[in-house]
């Protein structure tokens, strides 16, 4: 494989940071990074606010991308519905304008978006399905989407969803089974709320064999394998070898969050299965991954790369 310069937005974060240290066993990365200082030597990190005018410019002029993964977005579903100007700017502004200038630049796009453009009330959603968002997050990802599209055609966006090991151990749903049944306290498991999750690493991954093949529109990005969110903690519990008893099978209408969430985000990814000629990773598998990467010494490694 050749080797690429690629550019990692959002490389602090939970998609970002693992994507970026999958990519650069390869490649020359770049991993942009907003508040957060980080400190590695496997690949350069560069501070930009991209709601700053003209900071989406001078990161390409400097970075020269072949490949451009965009993962930076105001991702916390709770924090969008207090902060709906910025989940705008973030999610939908900020796309289309990093969209335009790799289009001018000649270099290839991935646009992270989100399974949640969906209400939930069918599942098993392809491509061609009408999205119908709950709430701003969800809103302003399928505008992020539209903007990206309108001007840069040859843009890969891809609608995702995914657990791994996050700088601080909390932005993932496997993490927060982690962290409560490690401590034995009781944490709720939906039982009426279904998903089809990726590694982070083993989604970074995927990217790459996109970029490679040439792909551009829009591919449902998800693991091959829908469970519920219960099922999975549960997974979690077994892998680990944790009290099962302690994921408390709930439903999503008892649990008092904040934001409208969508019970049944079910994905078809044969577009994106036939587009590659092979089969895209499972939760099972993902979940031994996870579980290999904490024996390993993953979530400590990441940590240590706090500045
Ligand atoms: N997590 C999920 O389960 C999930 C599910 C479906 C889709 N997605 C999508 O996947 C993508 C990545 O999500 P994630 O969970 O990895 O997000 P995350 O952990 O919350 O990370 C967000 C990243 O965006 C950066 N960022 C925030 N504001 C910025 C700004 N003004 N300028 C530049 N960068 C900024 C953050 O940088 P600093 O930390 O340095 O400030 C951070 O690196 C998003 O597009 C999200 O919508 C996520």
């Amino acid at each position: 494989m050749r080797k690429h310069r690629i550019l990692i937005t959002g490389a602090s974060g939970l998609l970002g940071l693992n994507t970026a240290l999958e990519a650069a066993k390869e490649h020359q990365v770049f991993g942009q990074v907003n508040s957060q200082r980080l400190n590695t030597t496997a690949f350069s990190v560069i501070q930009a606010d991209l709601l700053v005018p003209g900071a989406i410019q001078r990161l390409l002029e400097h970075t020269q991308p072949d490949w451009v993964i965009h993962c930076a977005a105001l991702a916390n579903v709770d924090l969008c519905e207090t902060d709906p100007q910025q989940a705008q700017q973030l999610n939908s502004e900020v796309p289309g304008e990093l969209a335009e200038y790799v289009a001018r630049g000649g270099a290839r796009l991935i646009h992270v978006s989100t399974d949640a453009v969906f209400d939930g009330q069918v599942g098993d959603y392809r491509e061609q399905d009408v999205p119908n968002p709950l709430g701003v997050y969800a809103r302003s990802k399928l505008a992020g989407e539209q903007a990206v599209a309108a001007s840069n055609p040859q843009a890969i966006i891809a609608r995702v969803n995914l657990f791994g090991w996050s700088l601080f151990g909390k932005r993932s749903l496997a993490e927060f089974f982690y962290n409560n049944l490690s401590a034995k306290k009781p944490c709720m498991g939906f039982t009426d709320v279904f998903f089809c999750p990726m590694l982070a690493n083993d989604l970074g991954m995927v990217f790459l064999k996109m970029l490679e093949a040439g792909l551009s529109g829009l591919y449902h990005t998800a693991g091959s394998q829908c469970l519920s969110k219960y099922e999975f903690g549960m997974q979690v519990a077994r892998r680990f070898g944790f009290d099962e008893s302690l994921v408390i099978p709930t439903s999503v209408e008892d649990s008092g969050l904040t934001a409208a969430r969508s019970p049944n985000l079910t994905l078809r990814t044969d577009k994106l299965v036939h587009a590659l000629g092979e089969p895209l990773p499972n939760v099972s598998t993902g979940l031994e991954k996870f579980y290999t990467q904490y024996q390993q010494g993953y979530p400590q490694q990441i940590r240590r790369l706090v500045a």
